[in-house]
């Protein structure tokens, strides 16, 4: 993606320290930060770290003559290509929800004509109070594009939803919302986690997929500037920020959901599939009636991805997965061959690999060329690699 300006308002919350590794990644990746520091922000992290990390000066002050006279705040919100509020408060975004404009940084979001991306970070009671929720569906109803936030442990020391998103993912966040990436125009299709099949309306049939893997996928496209469907079974991550999120639970329901999403360039199929469903699954909880012990019986479910790559309207690349705990390449091979599909994500799912559930992952790429090997790293840089080697397929050149 060429470099774009992105207007980042820092706000007050102990996430503003991630606010500092989000403006490193950025000029990483090309693009000029303008930042804006709140007077709460400014409790955190210093107008001067800020200021040498993004190699631009500190706008903090709304009624500064300095400032005024250097660029005035209307021309501040229209000259980025994008505005990003991370942290955003609790507080920012009342503001935000509310229009009000008494300072810098909510007078800025009053007066850009660009779009904004919000990722909020505070107290996980905070995030679930009424009035945030509210503020929320307001700030989503006005257009406002929402990154996280995470579930986990918090400054605080407080468990929940409520932490900022890790820079990476606000990163993919803002080039999916500059939509200018190798991938525009395309459309693809990501299925996602695993699928739960029920044995009565409160057991099912589950496995350990976490969605981790997909979800990086979805977002790692989305960064390239894809439109994604991203069909989800229950997850334990939250889905991607921007795309079409459809969640399902049973593999009936996937291939629905796979069949709803209409033609698409690609699909990357990650989906921890269940293989069986319970042939008749009890529409009443099943009690112990000291008849003994209930029998289930299952039936095949269907192969989506083969099922897919068979149909009349079978995506010029189709990549599925393979899931093994033995002779990994042996079994991908013939997968990727009895399924149909161009390449397969070949990874070895052995508890001992720690794989499944897990941060990493160690695959192998198959495609009709033979097997290569990539090493083992972070499910993020997975999905980056991947999204980089569609875009390349996508783009014309050889190797679909
Ligand atoms: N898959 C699917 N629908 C199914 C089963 C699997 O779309 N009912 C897809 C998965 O999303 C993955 C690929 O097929 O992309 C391989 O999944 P895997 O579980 O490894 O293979 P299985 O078909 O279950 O084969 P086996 O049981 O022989 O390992």
């Amino acid at each position: 993606m060429s470099g774009k300006t992105i207007l980042l308002v820092i706000g007050g919350g102990i996430a503003a320290f991630k606010s500092l590794d989000l403006i490193r990644r950025l000029r990483e990746r090309g693009h000029r930060v303008v930042p804006v520091l709140t007077k709460a922000g400014s409790e955190f992290v210093t107008p001067l770290s800020v200021s040498a990390l993004a190699g631009e000066k500190v706008f903090e002050d709304l009624f500064s003559l300095d400032d005024e006279a250097e660029m005035g705040h209307i021309e501040l919100s229209r000259a980025a290509d994008l505005v990003v509020v991370a942290p955003a408060t609790a507080d920012l975004m009342a503001k935000m929800a509310h229009g009000h404009a008494n300072d810098l940084a909510s007078t800025l979001l009053m007066a850009t004509d660009k779009r904004v991306l919000v990722a909020p970070s505070m107290n996980v009671r905070m995030w679930e109070h009424a009035a945030t929720q509210r503020n929320l569906k307001t700030l989503r109803e006005d257009g406002i594009l929402i990154c996280g936030p995470d579930e986990g442990t918090m400054a605080c020391g407080e468990f929940g939803y409520g932490r900022m998103a890790e820079p990476m993912e606000i990163v993919g966040a803002i080039e999916a919302a500059l939509n200018d990436g190798p991938l525009k125009g395309k459309h693809i299709l990501v299925t996602s986690g695993p699928t739960h099949e029920p044995i009565d309306p409160v057991r099912y049939i589950a496995n350990r997929s976490s969605g981790a893997q997909g979800t990086a996928i979805a977002r790692a496209l989305l960064a390239l500037g894809a439109r994604v469907t991203f069909v989800t079974g229950p997850a334990d991550v939250a889905p991607p920020t921007g795309a079409d999120v459809v969640a399902v639970h049973t593999a009936a329901e996937m291939l629905a959901a796979v069949e709803a999403a209409g033609p698409v360039d690609a699909g990357v199929f990650a989906a921890a599939v269940a293989d069986w469903r319970v042939a008749s699954a009890s529409d009443q909880k099943i009690k112990k009636d000291g008849k003994g012990l209930p029998v289930l019986e299952f039936a095949e479910n269907p192969d989506i991805l083969a099922t897919v790559c068979a149909s009349d309207t079978r995506p010029a690349l189709v990549v599925g997965f393979a899931a093994e705990t033995q002779d990994v390449i042996a079994h991908a091979t013939a997968k990727r061959k009895r399924k149909g599909c161009d390449w397969i994500v070949a990874n070895d799912v052995s508890p001992a690999t720690g794989i499944m559930g897990g941060a990493e992952n160690d695959v192998t790429l198959i495609t009709a060329d033979g097997a290569e090997d990539w090493p083992r790293m972070g499910k993020d840089a997975v999905a980056e690699k991947l999204a980089l080697r569609l875009a390349e397929a996508l783009g014309g050149a050889s190797g679909i």
